[in-house]
Parts: C-alpha cells; sequence; structure tokens
C-alpha cells in the first residue's frame, strides 16, 4: 500500500510535489521557477500555511511536477514533531498515487531521518482503510519518495516496517468475530512466525486440554459458554541475555458480557485489540533485531453463552490456585490476564506488560485519545510515559491504592472478587491483576478500551482500529 524511495536528485516526473510551509511565509524557493506567482496568491490571501492546509497549486509546465501540494506548517516558533505529524493528517491517496517530498522544506531545525521516518508513519496510518468486506474495493495505493541530500534508506525501511506493523494489528481489530475466531488468531500467529524466518523464534499454541492441564481455570472459565475452543498463544523471541519481557495481550475475540449480558455490544469485535497490538510489537521486535529476550502470550477466547456458560456466582480456581468469586461475567477480560500473567511469570519473565481493553471506566475517566497506565514500577512507568511521548500516543497513569486493592480481595467466599462496583473501575481492573503478580516481577497494564478503535474519528484518522500502542510499546523495548 505504500512505497518508499529515496531520490536525491530531482526528477523530471508530472507527479505532484508537496512542500511545507510556515504561516507567514512571503517568499518561497521554489516560486522562483514559478514566476513569483506564489507570492501574489500569498499577498491577496489565496493561499495560507495554517496547520494543516492543503494548498493545491497547478503549475502549467513551470516545473515538470503538474500539482504542487503547499502543506501548511503552521507556526514556525512552535514547530516539532508532533506539529509536523499534525500538518500531514490530511495528506493520502487522494492526493495522487505518487507524492514527491521536498524534504528540506519540512525539516527546520528538525532532523532530516526522523523527518523522513515521522512523514512516511504519520501518512501510513492516515493512509489505511479496511476494505475486506467490501464488493467495491478501493485502491489506496501509494507511493512516497523524498527529494534529500540525505541518505534516508534505514529511517523510511524502518517506518515502513512501522507502518505494515500497525496495519496487521488494525486488519485483526477490525475483523468481525466471523472472520477471526481464537483458532484464526492463533493461525495468525504460526504464520506471522513462519514468514519472519527467524530461528530465533519460536512459536507454541495450547489447546483446551493443554490450557486445562496447565490449570488455567480463571481462562476456561470464560471460554465455558463458547462453542469455539479457546487458545493460549506463546511467543518466544530470544537475542538477549537478561530475563525475558512479556507482552500480554487481552484476547477476547467477542464479548457479549456473557450472562452478565451487555445491553449494547456493538464493536466489541474490538476486545482483542491488545492481542493485535502485542502480535504487531512483536513483528517489528524481530524485523529490527532487538537484543531482547521477549514472550507474547495471548489467552484467546470469546465471552458468549449457552447451557455451559459462566454464571455471577461461581467460583474459579486460577493458574496460581488463587479462587475468584464471579460477580459479573463481563469482567472476564481480567480473568483471561490474570492466568496469562501468571503463565508469563513461570516462564521466568522478570518484566510483564499487558494490554487490554479492559474497562469502560477507562473511557468515561480518559476519553478515546488517552491510553490508561498502572504499574508497580515508578521508574518503568517513567520510561513507558516517555516512550509514549516519543511515540506521540498520549499516555496518563492512573492509581492503585489500598483501599482499591481491599475491595478486590473484599469476597465472602473467594480470595478475589472480579467486581467491584461502580467507583473506581479502571483502577479495580488493575488491582485485579495486581493480584496475581508476584514479587519481584515488574509489571505495567495499559488499558487501551477507549484508545483501541475509533467510531466516531474526531482527528482525521481512519474509522475503526487505530492500532495504538504499537508505537509506544516498540519505542519503550527501544530504549531497554
Ligand atoms: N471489554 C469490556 C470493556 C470495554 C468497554 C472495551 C468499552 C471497549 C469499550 C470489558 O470486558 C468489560 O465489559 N468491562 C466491564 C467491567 C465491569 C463489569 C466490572 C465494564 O467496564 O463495564
Ligand atoms: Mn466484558
Ligand atoms: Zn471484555
Amino acid at each position: 500500500m505504500l512505497e518508499i524511495i529515496n531520490n536525491t536528485k530531482r526528477t523530471t516526473t508530472n507527479k505532484p510535489l508537496v512542500y511545507g510551509a510556515f504561516e507567514k511565509t512571503d517568499t518561497l524557493a521554489i516560486d522562483a521557477k514559478l514566476d513569483d506567482e506564489l507570492k501574489e496568491l500569498i499577498k491577496k490571501e489565496q493561499i495560507s500555511f495554517k496547520l494543516g492546509k492543503i494548498n493545491k497549486i497547478f503549475t502549467f509546465g513551470k516545473i515538470s511536477h503538474d500539482v504542487l501540494y503547499l502543506i501548511g506548517l503552521g507556526k514556525k516558533e512552535e514547530y516539532s514533531y508532533e506539529q509536523l505529524e499534525e500538518s500531514l493528517r490530511e495528506v493520502n491517496y487522494k492526493l495522487g498515487d505518487e507524492l514527491h517530498f521536498d524534504l528540506a522544506s519540512f525539516s527546520l531545525g528538525l532532523n532530516d531521518e526522523e523527518v523522513a521516518k515521522r512523514i512516511v508513519q504519520t501518512i501510513g496510518i492516515y493512509n489505511y482503510h479496511y476494505d475486506e468486506c467490501l464488493s467495491e474495493k478501493t485502491t489506496n495505493q501509494l507511493k512516497l519518495k523524498f527529494i534529500s541530500e540525505h541518505n534516508l534508506k534505514s529511517a523510511l525501511e524502518e517506518a515502513l516496517w512501522l507502518v505494515t506493523a500497525i496495519d496487521n494489528t488494525r486488519d485483526l481489530v477490525n475483523k468481525p468475530y466471523n472472520y477471526l475466531s481464537a483458532s484464526d488468531l492463533a493461525e495468525y500467529a504460526l504464520h506471522l512466525c513462519a514468514s519472519l524466518e527467524d530461528d530465533k523464534v519460536t512459536a507454541r499454541i495450547y489447546n483446551k486440554q493443554e490450557i486445562a492441564d496447565l490449570g488455567m481455570g480463571a481462562f476456561l472459565g470464560v471460554n465455558k459458554g463458547s462453542t469455539a475452543e479457546p487458545k493460549l498463544i506463546h511467543l518466544v523471541y530470544q537475542n538477549g541475555s537478561q530475563k525475558p519481557i512479556a507482552l500480554v495481550g487481552k484476547g477476547l475475540m467477542y464479548d457479549t458480557g456473557g450472562y452478565s449480558l451487555k445491553q449494547s455490544m456493538n464493536n466489541m469485535k474490538d476486545d482483542m485489540a491488545g492481542a493485535a497490538t502485542v502480535l504487531g510489537v512483536f513483528e517489528l521486535v524481530v524485523k529490527k533485531q532487538m537484543p531482547i529476550n521477549l514472550q507474547l502470550i495471548i489467552c484467546a477466547t470469546d465471552n458468549r453463552i449457552n447451557g455451559e456458560a459462566l454464571l455471577p456466582d461461581d467460583v474459579l480456581t486460577a493458574m496460581n490456585k488463587k479462587t475468584i468469586e464471579i460477580v459479573s461475567t463481563d469482567a472476564e477480560g481480567r480473568l483471561t490476564l490474570a492466568d496469562a500473567v501468571c503463565f508469563a511469570q513461570k516462564q521466568g519473565c522478570g518484566e510483564v506488560i499487558d494490554i487490554a481493553t479492559l474497562t469502560g471506566a477507562v473511557v468515561v475517566a480518559l476519553g478515546e485519545y488517552t491510553t490508561g497506565l498502572f504499574g508497580n514500577d515508578q521508574k518503568a512507568i517513567k520510561q513507558m510515559l516517555e516512550a509514549g511521548k516519543k511515540a506521540n500516543e498520549e499516555i496518563w497513569e492512573l492509581p492503585i491504592n489500598d483501599h482499591i486493592r481491599k475491595q478486590v480481595r473484599s469476597s465472602k467466599v473467594a480470595d478475589l472478587t472480579n467486581s467491584t462496583g461502580r467507583t473506581m473501575g479502571a483502577s479495580s481492573g488493575a488491582a485485579f491483576i495486581e493480584a496475581f503478580i508476584d514479587k519481584p516481577t515488574k509489571w505495567m497494564h495499559l488499558d487501551i478500551a477507549g484508545t483501541s478503535f475509533h467510531t466516531s474519528p474526531a482527528r482525521k484518522e481512519p474509522y475503526g482500529a487505530t492500532g495504538v500502542m504499537v508505537k509506544t510499546l516498540y519505542q519503550y523495548l527501544l530504549n531497554q
């Protein structure tokens, strides 16, 4: 969908030229070849360089490019990578199938390689669309070419990896349940590993019997009412000397709520976004050949009802033998995550990061553009926040306090309760998972219930899956 080429010389193509300009610019270098006509247009306020404004200029043969797109970069004094990304939100296949970027016009005061990377990433991400189930396909083919003196090869390659991984993540999330069951996801994971062609990668899929043999009673409880088999997906990448880091993704292929049935369950195909995210990150880590040990763990199932289904008041026994009273069968994600983090620690992982569409409460608290972060290690939390900043994905830390820890342990009939009522919903989910983390394991939890799927995009992003946190987690691991 996206192809990138680094050109050092100006070519004689008629494809559009894309050029960045700041507010209050009155002369542009390119204008010399256009008989100073841009100057006139600026003077007459017929074009402007407000952030994100796209001005389409026909060049009538004065330069080889038929069209010049002047992109508004906003205020020069405030220019940053974030501002650059913002300026590009509407640059996509609709402008043409091949765009030639004058890199220097975008990189004022910034690093050329990083600017090229951000251009590819941003346009790649905004150029995405999901048409698997449409009979009429749109071709969003887009080639980006860069006119620059710099050698951008490795920067562009890495950016393209990122776009591909994020798009793969979004494809998985956008697929309806009848296109992607737990077994299909397991197959995808195996296929991904095979395609990476790396003997440092190993994969194992556990079936229902093998999951039972591991003692994962919480995970199996969620699957009880489903006719589809659960799958435990375990991928390993070994290329370091430290204890492995585990990435655990919530893999609820569909969440109906179970007998605590959701009133509105539309879009709950997105409840496996955590799993899709960690698969995207895994792909990147292997391509980048990061010098780390990484393990990926996904407890994949759907949450449905039949005569066998889990009931409120049931008590489940997790892999670590802790018992859980089911207050709501709709608080199912934490059940699967409990067993997943136990499994991660049993594998010897020293750090566990789980990512999950866990609570509606986090959406109420932080909205659709901010991911909630919890954890037991302030240094790691700080690093994750910094990675989010660098990746231009907003994250906010939320608390786990003793009050909520106590509530999670307030069941009269079991060690833990899976739901604690209306207040502090996001923290309650986090505190529940935390109860399965043993010292000295470092642990973080990212709640992406609000950020992973956008039904009314407010920032020009495509409808549906966002691929949020792939960039941040990649950046976090790069810094390790
Ligand atoms: N998958 C949902 C959370 C969710 C909500 C994801 C909105 C995406 C958008 C989760 O399994 C859930 O149902 N959580 C319950 C927990 C409650 C019963 C303690 C919730 O948030 O209502
Ligand atoms: Mn639920
Ligand atoms: Zn759920």
